[in-house]
């Protein structure tokens, strides 16, 4: 098998990590963009509880506004946690939520009670950000939680996923809806290869405790939510790994373009390592739509695999992507190089 030689000198990765470092900076929100987007839900909450006050709602961020890795203009994806007992399905509930929107003038409204996840999508009206809000979405609101915490840990784990979010957007492997992966399963795996570092740079959250706690379950619609919360008690937790940022990315390449093992690996955020598919019973596919060919654990959800959209074309795509990302940053090519926008040909 051929390999490209691994660079180790550590000189070699400067311009990637400036290059990195730069990129960051410019993708991430300014200060006060979380306030700002709290204050939009505060008011969206108010407009609302009238209508539905016997469920008691509460609107929740999650996703990229709430998870640290969001980009400037990314869309708020809203969880309402409603009692469901006093308003009806979640269907009725997105109509009826479409209804008031309209009547309180926020623009664009369309609701999609049919959809898998039913939701209603919008745009407010003063802040002119895209909304999408769905029904009860619990476990979104803890792995939401869960990413912010680890992307608080090191900062270097907030930099890696901006940057692997953007490469990803700019190869056209961040398109869930054509079967490549999700940003959210982008993050699982930058983080996942944070904590399989050594010395590893993140812990493993959902196996850590207080000195002298035991672990306690949360659970959560049947599945174990909890981990350990206190990133403050962890700021010096990967200090002893002195890797650069130009450094891990290349490493984050070469992992998946060199060492993996997509035939029989699982990458697991929970656990802080690969489980096998013989193992997670995914080594034989037992329906046409939920692949195994890249399987990637959900953290909360053990049985969902984060990568069953991607067929075999699209597993061509994303190994080809990373051989591609590889091979030009250990060669020393710039960061816009390795980005480049993807054009068919
Ligand atoms: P951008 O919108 O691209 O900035 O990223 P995002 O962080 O909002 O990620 P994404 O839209 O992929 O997912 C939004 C949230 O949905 C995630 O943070 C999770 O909380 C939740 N989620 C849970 N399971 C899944 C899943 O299988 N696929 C996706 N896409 N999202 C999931
Ligand atoms: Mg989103």
């Amino acid at each position: 098998k051929k390999t490209t030689p691994i660079i180790t000198d550590p000189q070699s990765f400067i311009q990637l990590t400036d290059e990195c470092v730069a990129l960051f900076n410019e993708l991430k929100p300014i200060a006060g963009e979380y306030a700002r987007r709290m204050k939009v839900l505060k008011r969206l909450n108010k407009l609302i509880y009238n209508y539905f006050s016997d469920g008691k709602p509460q609107l929740h961020l999650f996703g990229s506004s709430a998870n640290n890795f969001g980009m400037k203009n990314a869309d708020m994806d809203i969880s309402l946690v409603i009692d469901e007992k006093h308003v009806g399905s979640p269907k009725r509930i997105v109509l009826r939520l479409g209804d008031i929107l309209k009547r309180k003038r926020m623009l664009e409204v369309v609701c999609l009670p049919r959809a898998r996840v039913p939701i209603v999508k919008f745009k407010d009206e003063f802040s002119e950000l895209s909304c999408d809000i769905c029904i009860n979405n619990t476990l979104a609101i803890h792995n939401t939680q869960l990413i912010s915490t680890y992307s608080k840990i090191d900062i270097r784990a907030r930099q890696l996923g901006y940057v692997i979010k953007h490469w990803a957007k700019c190869r056209q492997i961040n398109e869930p809806y054509q079967g490549t992966l999700s940003s959210y399963a982008w993050i699982v795996m930058a983080l996942h290869y944070l904590q399989t570092r050594n010395p590893p740079i993140l812990p493993v959250l959902q196996n850590m405790t207080a000195p002298g706690e035991e672990r306690k379950k949360v659970e959560v619609e049947g599945h174990d939510v909890y981990f350990y919360s206190n990133w403050d008690s962890l700021r010096e937790f990967g200090t002893p790994n002195t890797s650069s940022l130009g450094e891990l990315v290349t490493g984050f390449f070469r992992l998946y373009a060199e060492e993996f093992d997509w035939n029989d690996s699982v990458v697991s955020l929970r656990t802080g390592g690969y489980l096998t598919k013989e193992e997670k019973q995914w080594a034989k596919q037992t329906n046409d739509r939920d692949n195994i060919l890249l399987t990637i654990e959900d953290p909360f959800e053990v049985t969902h695999n984060l990568g069953r959209l991607v067929d075999r074309s699209n597993l061509k795509v994303i190994k080809y992507e990373f051989k591609r990302a590889y091979k030009l940053a250990a060669s020393g090519k710039p960061l816009s190089k390795i980005c480049e926008e993807y054009v068919a040909d």
